[in-house]
């Protein structure tokens, strides 16, 4: 579903990926992990066509992204870092004009489906705007998978939504690769990949510096934290710099 091949991204003097190679087949639900500014977004703004690569080539669904980005968007579910419905549409009118792009048929007992599913029907006919932030993080997950793509690509699933959301979330996500769905997931948050990967990737400083699958002799019965960090902190010995003390200060404001 997924084929990278030595993916660099630079923004001036800053090497935002480097030199990626990955491989994600059906069935997967791929993880990518890494601290802040390890380059996990930038990867998914070229997954899906978003920013054109430095370097290297891509393919998803078997297309080259870089030949027909608006294909990929057309075939796969995408809920972009940080993005909001638009202020001005209700949730409703919202999903019904995502439902129209993706050229659904009968959408309007789909759409339902998402507002019962996610708890807010209530809510269908408020302005986008009115909504609060986990809400409008339900409604940017409905519209990824109201025209149940094959290939879903998600940058931190579960941001803003509380416990008994992120249950179902992680449920759903479950259940879709179980069906044969494809999911590439970005997260800094470890429990999450260890609940529902199947597969993951650690970068750190834009390079893939571990894949591996969860059931992996490596990782069984390892703390999945600790094994991160080690990681990491092998990478170029960096572990002062992510394990480093607070400023002085900062415990006194606890
Ligand atoms: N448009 C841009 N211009 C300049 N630098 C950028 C731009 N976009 C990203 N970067 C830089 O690229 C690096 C990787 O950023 P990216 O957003 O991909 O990280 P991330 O892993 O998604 O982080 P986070 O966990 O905080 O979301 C960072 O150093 C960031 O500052
Ligand atoms: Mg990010």
């Amino acid at each position: 579903m997924i084929e990278v091949k030595g993916l660099s991204k630079s923004y001036g003097q800053t090497k935002a990926v480097d030199g990626v190679d990955l491989s994600i087949k059906k069935g997967e639900l791929f993880g990518l992990l890494g601290p802040n500014g390890s380059g996990k977004t930038t990867i998914i703004k070229m997954l899906t066509g978003q920013i054109k690569p430095t370097s290297g080539t891509l393919k998803v669904h078997g297309i080259n992204v870089l030949e027909d980005p608006l294909r990929v968007r057309e075939l796969v579910g995408i809920i972009p870092e940080q993005e909001t419905p638009p202020s001005f549409l209700t949730a409703e009118e919202y999903l019904h004009f995502v439902a129209k792009v993706r050229k659904m048929e009968h959408y309007e007992k789909v759409c339902d489906k998402w507002f019962e599913f996610f708890d807010f029907e209530d809510q269908k006919t408020s302005l986008c705007k009115d909504l609060s932030r986990g809400t409008r993080q339900k409604l940017m997950f409905a519209q990824a998978f109201l025209h149940e793509p094959e290939l879903a690509i998600i940058d931190e699933p579960l941001i803003n939504l509380d416990p008994v959301m992120q249950r179902k979330v992680k449920d759903f996500l479950r259940g879709y690769v179980e069906d044969g769905g494809t999911i590439f997931i970005s997260t800094h948050i470890l429990e999450i990949a260890k609940e529902i990967c199947t597969n993951i990737g650690i970068i750190y400083r834009g390079k893939l510096i571990h894949t591996g699958r969860f059931d992996d002799p490596e990782l069984q019965g390892k703390n999945f934290e600790d094994f991160f960090l080690e990681l990491v902190s092998r990478w170029k010995g960096v572990s002062k710099e992510i394990l480093k003390e607070p400023p002085k200060g900062v415990s006194a404001l606890a």
